[in-house]
């Protein structure tokens, strides 16, 4: 197993692929309200990227082993959809969470990060349900430092969702990335402290929980990507991209409306 440390040069063109994808979700969230459908946000999403920020969305054509291609430019994941959720024709009605998901590419770098939205009057569940995702996601960032370990972050993440009620995703995770959308290693959203992999200055990882109100099983749909809830339950997710650093950790996916990190 082979951990980029990324060099200088790296981290600079890092901070303004991941800016950009930040810069995404800013732009297209007073977009997101009742009676919009996930495509007109996907060609949105798209257009701003291409045109505006000058970068190429990287979920379109994105085809890892065993994949179809990604049909997309962005991931919306509405409800009991945990992740991957694929765009389509239907409207977003009062009550839905949805979280949209964002890749950037900027000269050869990728910048990945999602948000959950509210549209319209989300149920109380809904809202504590994105809230604690949110949460633990910042749970995790925070354990993030040389000499602390993968094991940590996991540790962090699923000892507060559990604390709740609620459940991790096992299937998915965060990931190294960098001039690959998804690189070594991958960041496991539960674990032991103290465990798996030592963190060192200069990598870069997403953090990216998936969080359910019911079980943590999951399902693949039929259309090779949308992945649901078995339970049919709520979910929520978060992700951020960090960077390692020798005194903690810099989050290279904030923006200027970026949620602000919860108090401690
Ligand atoms: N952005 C997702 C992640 O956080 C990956 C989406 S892959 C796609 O890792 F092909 F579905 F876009
Ligand atoms: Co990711
Ligand atoms: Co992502």
């Amino acid at each position: 197993m082979t951990i980029s440390i990324k060099n200088s040069e790296d981290i600079a063109k890092m901070r303004i692929a991941c800016r950009l994808a930040g810069e995404v979700l800013d732009y297209i969230t007073p977009f997101v309200k009742v009676g919009i459908t996930t495509d007109e946000l996907d060609k949105l999403c798209h257009d701003y990227m291409v045109n505006v920020q000058n970068c190429i969305p990287a979920p379109l054509n994105y085809a890892p082993h065993g994949h179809a291609p990604y049909p997309k430019s962005i991931c919306s994941s509405i409800n009991h959809q945990v992740c991957h959720g694929v765009p389509g024709d239907k409207k977003l009605k009062n009550g839905d969470i949805v979280n949209l998901d964002i890749t950037t590419i900027k000269d050869g770098y990728h910048g990945d990060t999602s948000r959950m939205f509210y549209v319209g009057e989300p149920s109380i569940q809904a809202k504590r349900l994105c809230e604690a995702a949110y949460e633990s996601m910042w749970r995790g960032i925070r354990t993030v430092k040389q000499g602390s370990t993968l094991g940590d972050i996991g540790h962090a993440i699923q000892g507060y969702v559990e604390s709740l009620g609620y459940s991790v995703v096992r299937e998915f995770c965060g990931h190294g990335i960098g001039k690959k959308f998804h690189e070594e290693p991958q960041v496991l959203h539960y674990g032991k402290p103290k465990s798996g992999i030592r963190l060192e200055a200069g990598m870069i990882f997403t953090i990216e929980p998936m969080v359910n109100a019911g079980k943590a099983g999951i399902k693949q749909l039929g259309d090779g990507w949308t992945i649901v809830t078995k339970d049919h339950s709520l979910s929520a997710q978060w992700e951020h991209t960090i960077l390692v650093t020798e005194t903690g950790h810099e989050v290279l996916t904030m923006s200027a409306d970026a949620p602000p990190p919860p108090d401690v």
